[in-house]
């Protein structure tokens, strides 16, 4: 089983916890989790391969480094998820994107795809899920089902905080894909959220409560 990772960067840790206070507003959770996401970003590109590649400098040619194979995907989980695909991207300018918007039934309490769109040569690529808050794990765990539905091999899911009870469920559903996260918290409460945690994620990042 592959493992996860907590990134324990003092900058992550840091700034996760001005984003985690109440009173941060709008705004400042916003340019937080996009410089945080530069930082995760980092960590969870850490194993790319390399090959190498001729160049010249001004003084002789060299072998120099370069990212091996196609381009990365971020695949962002709608609608939380686009707040850390702009980090991201600064980082990985040339990477694709995919999005997967999932909504709950509320009968069934079943994961329905109502938006998905990506890059056709998934089987490819490196796919970097990535939604801030893994909390039951339902979303996530669908998001990579139908990814791999897609064709999608080589997988990592990113967040922000994740529940104990949301990594064991997703672990269990998809064993393959390694974790990141910049925090394992508490538990769940009973109306699923993540505690002490920060909140609902996107209303917080769109201001929308
Ligand atoms: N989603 C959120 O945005 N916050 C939680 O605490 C759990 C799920």
């Amino acid at each position: 089983m592959n493992g996860v990772t907590v990134v324990s960067h003092p900058l992550v840790q840091h700034k996760l916890t001005i984003m985690r206070k109440k009173e941060t507003s709008t705004a400042g959770f916003r340019r937080l989790l996009r410089e945080i996401s530069l930082l995760l970003g980092y960590e969870v590109t850490r194993e790319l391969e390399l090959t190498t590649t001729e160049i010249e400098t001004p003084l002789q040619t060299m072998q120099a480094p370069t990212l091996e194979g196609k381009k990365l995907v971020f695949a962002s989980v709608l609608r939380a998820g686009n707040g850390l695909l702009e980090g991201l991207l600064d980082l990985v300018p040339a990477a694709r994107v995919a999005h997967v918007g999932l909504y709950r039934d509320h009968d069934t309490l079943e994961a329905i795809e109502y938006f998905f769109k990506a890059p056709s040569d998934l089987a490819d690529r490196l796919v970097i899920v990535v939604d801030p808050m893994l909390a039951t794990a339902n979303s996530a765990i669908s998001a990579v089902e139908k990814l791999k539905q897609r064709g999608a091999t080589n997988l990592r899911f990113l967040c922000l905080l994740a529940a104990p009870e949301g990594i064991e469920r997703f672990t269990k559903a998809h064993p393959d894909v390694p974790i990141f996260t910049a925090s394992i918290d508490e538990r769940l409460n009973e109306k699923g959220y993540i505690v002490p945690g920060l909140g609902d994620a996107g209303d917080r990042m769109y201001g929308t409560k």
